[in-house]
């Protein structure tokens, strides 16, 4: 089945978990890019959103969605966003769109993060698709020759032969031949190096619910409440 339409039902099912009269946070990519032309059907019942990039703020505007900040909207009620692999826990890589940063704000800042996605993302280990770090631009080099140290094999992203450059003004590492058997103390180990402005593990708060498509329908992965870092997770499989 052709991907777009898997991408599109995960979307439409996100709806679902939109409430009605708040700000909600909105993530990047092409499956969100799908969620966006849903949410402008019923951009009426929300009050605003808050965007994890600069490509997404534009289609949000396309549709006569308002575009808040996330210091003017406070605490949002639901975070909507795609993944690059995710776990049967939950656990995520994300990134790919060097938004990673932007997007752990608002994950970090939201009660509920909502993972749209097509079930070709479901991994049992995370680490085949190469980890994103944005990193600061004196830092690259450094920050590349700890993550050897870590055992990967970093690569600067680039198009063109020019550095991709994130909306935030920096640089992305996509960290190749990492096997990933815990997340969480990967996703904190990466942190502490200097030069890091955040990498592309969500663990620490992973998603709370996933929706993923596939021929069979969408399935719902459900984590039950448990304190956001812990590997203990528990999650429910409804379709
Ligand atoms: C962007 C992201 C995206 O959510 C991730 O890359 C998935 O994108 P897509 O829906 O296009 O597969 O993290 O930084």
């Amino acid at each position: 089945m052709d991907q777009n339409v898997l991408k599109l039902a995960a979307a439409q099912a996100a709806i679902a978990y939109v409430p009605i009269d708040t700000i909600i946070g909105v993530g990047s990519g092409s499956t969100v890019n799908f969620f966006i032309a849903e949410l402008a059907k019923i951009a009426h019942r929300i009050k605003a959103a808050v965007s994890s990039s600069d490509a997404s703020t534009a289609l949000l505007r396309q549709a006569n969605i308002e575009v808040t900040t996330l210091n003017d909207a406070g605490p949002l009620s639901v975070y909507v966003d795609g993944a690059d692999e995710i776990t049967p826990q939950l656990a995520m890589i994300k990134g790919g769109g060097a938004a990673l940063t932007r997007e752990k704000i608002i994950a970090a800042a939201s009660d509920k993060f909502v993972c749209i996605a097509d079930q070709s993302k479901l991994v049992d280990v995370l680490g085949t698709f190469p980890l994103p770090v944005e990193v600061i631009p004196m830092a690259r080099s450094y920050v590349a020759r700890e993550l050897v140290k870590l055992g990967g094999h970093p690569a600067w992203r680039m198009k063109d032969d020019k550095a991709i450059v994130t909306d935030n003004g920096n640089w992305i590492l996509d960290v190749h031949g990492l096997l990933i058997s815990d997340p969480i103390e990967l996703e904190s180990w990466i942190n502490q190096i200097a030069g890091v402005v955040s990498n592309g593990l969500f663990a620490r708060r992973g998603a709370d619910i996933a929706l993923l498509a596939s021929t069979d329908g969408v399935k719902t992965l459900t984590c039950t409440a448990v304190p956001q870092g812990t590997s203990n997770r528990i999650v429910t499989e409804t379709r």
